[in-house]
């Protein structure tokens, strides 16, 4: 419905839009420590979920009770929610807009955001559409990128793993095209490679981008290393899994070949393929990951409200 501000995937964001949110969540890291305001108290955020979520969910929700609103919503929203007595997804929608001013929404199906906001009343964020886009991951990846390296321009990213079903990394490929001069090195298994519709977006884009199986190769060159699962639960077949599953894991002794600068980034869950043993290294940067994306979404709240 036109005049409200979705987010609903990476393409829609330019370089003044991210500086701006950037800004935004900055202030909000300062919002939080002092244990949140009053700005929106009546207003009512809601989650459903179709997948499920950890740091998505919970950071949304802790986003919305700091900002003073209120939360109602479902996980497992397809056991939970009047899916599994056949509702479709667009009456679901309809009806969960006159009780909420705010949707935040994941869903099993590629496209199922831009259905909902179709319908919607209120703004809805898109919180993961099944092997399509993660915007929201995406844009606090960006944003930790930005804080600890003080730049994005001119950066080596590495992205590890599963980039066929990785939609966090389609995002942030997608996020990544806004900058200058950085170089982007694709690492994966034959059989979850990036996808073409990615690599087209970045011929359109100018950026520069290679595909490799050797991550070894370029552990003393990347500056960021963005780890991700390789998604059991999304592969056709336990046999297309094995071909994909265990090829590259962070640890010690890739970990000594790093760049001092080096940081390591993964959206997590983790599955075994970054070793415990990195944790403590101050390159980890995956858990400060996972808290700036309490203050991103803050601040896409506030920007959803405006
Ligand atoms: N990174 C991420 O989306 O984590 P959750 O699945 O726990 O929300």
């Amino acid at each position: 419905m036109s005049g409200l501000y979705h987010v609903l995937g990476a393409k829609q964001f330019d370089r003044a839009e991210l500086d701006g949110l950037f800004e935004s969540a900055k202030g909000m890291e300062q919002v939080a420590r002092e244990g949140g305001n009053q700005q929106f108290p009546n207003k009512i955020m809601s989650t459903l979920f179709f997948e499920a979520s950890t740091r998505t969910r919970f950071s949304f929700e802790s986003a919305m009770h700091r900002l003073g609103g209120r939360v109602i919503g479902t996980e497992n929203a397809s056991q939970f929610s009047s899916t599994i007595k056949g509702e479709t997804l667009e009456d679901t929608i309809r009806i969960i807009s006159g009780y909420s001013d705010l949707i935040v929404m994941r869903h099993t199906d590629i496209g199922a955001a831009k259905r909902a906001a179709a319908v919607s009343s209120v703004p809805v964020i898109n919180a993961g559409d099944g092997s399509g886009e993660h915007p929201t991951q995406a844009l606090l990846d960006l944003y930790t990128i930005q804080k600890e390296f003080g730049r994005i321009d001119g950066l080596h990213i590495a992205m590890i793993g599963d980039l066929t079903y990785g939609r966090t990394v389609h995002s942030l490929s997608y996020l990544l095209a806004n900058y200058k001069d950085v170089h982007l090195t694709f690492i994966s298994p034959d059989n979850v490679r990036i996808p073409s519709y990615v690599k087209q977006y970045l011929d359109e884009k100018g950026v520069s981008y290679e595909e490799t199986i050797d991550l070894a190769g370029i552990a003393k060159t990347a500056d960021v290393f963005y780890q991700t699962r390789i998604q059991k639960e999304r592969f056709p077949s336990p046999e297309e899994y094995s071909k994909a599953e265990g090829k590259y894991i962070i640890d010690r002794k890739l970990l000594d070949e790093m760049k001092a600068s080096a940081m390591i980034l993964h959206p997590l869950p983790r599955a075994g393929e970054i070793h415990p043993e990195v944790d403590s290294d101050p390159r980890a940067a995956y858990f400060r990951q996972a808290q700036n994306g309490l203050y991103i979404r803050m601040a896409l709240v506030e920007k959803c409200f405006s």
